[in-house]
């Protein structure tokens, strides 16, 4: 059975774009004869019923900014198959007989579990990570990396003025992407990311006093979350190299800010994606992009698809950044 009502929610982190495919699903959903609901803060707005009925304006003003208009959270709450029971008995209340769900990978056992008990979901990726297997793009990763780069750009400017080394940690938990295409759009020395085990005296010390000897005075080193002692490294650094050493956490200023061209037109392409197959009728999909299209899987299938680190780029990357 194709869906009528169809309600939208994020959950998770939040991801600049997350607006923009609100407002795809909204739309869409609304030209093609839906009724749309907005979900507040994630699974939570299914359980207490935070949910209200979206017009066409409600999405006015929202494609470039940042955040989630529908706010997020994790629910722990929703974690649990009572959860999931409620969150599903709430659904058939309200007469919500399909949810598009934007989020990361634990948004989408969410969308499976909350299918499994008979409310059809469709999962978009939304997180700044880049860290879903089965989508080789996140919305919000593009607006990440450049909010990086120029926090990094900053950076470099005091940092080149004093000689220095910066050691900056960007976020990524269990992925290294954001890492690897900042560090190289900065010029990072060395980029430290969790898929790859590092060598501190090789990969950092070394490499460090061979581009000194060739005239270099500063130096940026990149440090993924997942990786993290930041403070402790720049310690270390400073102490072997006897370069003034400084370490700063970006943090969440990366979550933040209008998102860029990219994000706003995948967020609004995987919206309308994601409303077309809920007005199929189909279900437990995902909306992914593989080979640059945009295409859906079967979320228990994306589930267990495993990510694959870009070495080769990782290679490249040290190989010029000398
Ligand atoms: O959304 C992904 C992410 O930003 C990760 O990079 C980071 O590890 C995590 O979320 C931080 O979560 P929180 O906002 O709960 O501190």
């Amino acid at each position: 059975m194709s869906a009528k009502t169809i309600a939208v929610l994020t959950s998770g982190g939040d991801a600049p774009g997350m607006n923009a495919a609100i407002r795809a699903v909204v739309r869409s959903g609304i030209t093609s004869g839906l009724r749309v609901m907005g979900v507040r803060r994630g699974y939570n707005g299914l359980l207490t019923g935070d949910v209200f009925e979206m017009n066409l304006r409600s999405v006015s003003d929202i494609i470039h900014r940042g955040g989630t208009m529908l706010y997020t959270a994790r629910s722990p709450e929703f974690n649990t198959p009572e959860g999931v029971q409620k969150a599903a008995d709430q659904c058939r209340r309200l007469g919500i007989d399909g949810v598009v769900v934007i989020g990361g990978d634990g948004s989408f056992r969410g969308a499976r579990d909350l299918t499994g008990a008979g409310i059809p979901c469709i999962g978009i990726p939304g997180t700044i990570d880049n860290d879903i297997a089965s989508s080789e793009y996140t919305i919000g990763f593009d607006t990440a990396m450049n909010t990086a780069v120029q926090m990094i750009d900053r950076l470099r400017d005091t940092t080149e003025s004093h000689d220095r080394c910066s050691v900056v940690e960007v976020m990524g938990r269990r992925c290294g992407d954001l890492a690897l295409q900042t560090g190289i759009a900065v010029g990072a020395t060395t980029i430290l990311v969790p898929e790859v085990p590092y060598d501190f005296q090789k990969d950092i010390i070394e490499r460090m006093q061979f581009t000194q000897k060739t005239g270099k005075k500063h130096f940026i080193i990149i440090v993924a979350e997942g990786v993290g002692h930041v403070a402790e490294l720049a310690d270390s650094i400073e102490k072997q190299t006897r370069i003034e050493t400084r370490a700063t956490v970006l943090g969440h200023v990366q979550r933040g800010g209008s998102p860029t061209l990219r994000d706003r037109v995948v967020a609004s392409e995987m919206g309308f994606h994601a409303v077309q197959l809920l007005s199929e009728g189909k279900s437990n999909r995902v909306v992914v992009m593989q080979k640059s299209e945009i295409i859906d899987l079967d979320i228990t299938e994306a589930l267990q698809m495993t990510r694959t680190f870009d070495v080769e780029l990782y290679k490249i990357a040290h190989k010029i950044s000398i």
